[in-house]
């Protein structure tokens, strides 16, 4: 079972997933060995933190092991093919989470690769682990109520791939609702718009919201996204999330980012009763330890 885009979810296996996660996040001490023996290889192409390290802890509480990649050190630097890496690095664990800056390889990754594929971040592409834990904060929070919130995105909607891969999931709860404050010439494309109107019957011109006149109480969640510098070259019109703008949201409103957070959100809003970010963090242990064992227990 590869893990690709979060378009192959459906709910049975979001709900089953958020159950084994809730057990983890209750049994943490006590479930040991559920993975012992197994091996994740972290394939990493490109930097990354939380979703390489917070994998890692995952396979280390079930019992697993982990074998770190990083291109920079790696044969690729000989002129070693990216098949030939990844045939390599399959051979020698059980489960392989890649990210990579081209969006494409990930395909090339799978035809080469003999163990399963979890998708890290492909490029703009998407990155459904990350989705995945993302709409686990949101039931986290608001129990099983999550799936009539409102959330509103902030940020580089065009390039941001946890974006991407959660109006994936979203769109499987129609009474969701689904809004945009993104900055210039990184809005979501015509395709986006179009199908948010139809699932969650949206007025289509209401989708994106206009800075100067945001209806507050209209958002249950408000997920902030950093500027993609890596992949845009666009750098105007970066709203900056802080406390003036938070404290007019609801009271039970929660702010979300995938982080690393650049200039776009505030320090002061840490200490915001609102602040949400680094219990989603937290959130994507259990998501992935529940991945992980689904995946190498057969969903036992
Ligand atoms: C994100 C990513 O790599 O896509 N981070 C993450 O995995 N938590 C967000 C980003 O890089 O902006």
């Amino acid at each position: 079972m590869n893990i690709i885009s979060s378009l192959n979810f459906n709910k049975l296996f979001i709900h089953q997933l958020f159950e084994m996660a809730d057990n983890f996040k209750k049994n943490n001490n006590q479930i040991k060995n559920v993975l012992q023996g197994k091996i994740l290889i972290n394939a990493f192409f490109e930097p990354s933190t939380r979703t390489s390290t917070s994998f890692e802890c995952a396979m280390y509480r079930l019992g697993g092991n982990v074998i770190s990649f990083r291109d920079i050190n790696s044969s690729t630097q000989k002129g070693e093919t990216f098949e030939d890496t990844i045939k390599t690095l399959s051979t020698f664990a059980d489960v392989m989470v890649l990210r990579h800056p081209d969006k494409h390889k990930i395909q090339n990754a799978i035809t080469c690769s003999s163990i399963p594929i979890i998708n890290g971040g492909n490029g703009n592409g998407e990155h459904p682990s990350q989705a995945l834990l993302d709409l686990y904060s949101i039931y986290y929070k608001f129990g099983v109520n999550f799936k009539t919130k409102s959330i509103l995105f902030v940020g580089d909607v065009k390039n941001s791939r946890t974006i991407h891969s959660l109006l994936n999931l979203i769109h499987l709860y129609p009474q969701m609702k689904i809004y945009f404050l993104p900055y210039k010439n990184l809005e979501p494309s015509e395709d986006m718009i179009q199908k948010i109107s139809e699932f969650h019957k949206q007025d289509y011109s209401s989708i994106v919201q206009k800075w100067e006149n945001i209806n507050y109480s209209l958002f249950d969640v408000v997920y902030c996204t950093r500027l993609q510098k890596e992949r845009t070259k666009e750098n105007n019109n970066i709203f900056i999330i802080d406390n003036r703008f938070v404290n007019k949201l609801k009271q039970d409103c929660i702010i979300m980012h995938p982080l690393p957070r650049n200039e776009e959100l505030k320090t002061e809003i840490d200490d915001n009763p609102r602040c949400f970010y680094f219990i989603q963090m937290e959130c994507g242990i259990y998501i992935r330890m529940a991945l992980l064992n689904y995946i190498l227990n057969n969903g036992k």
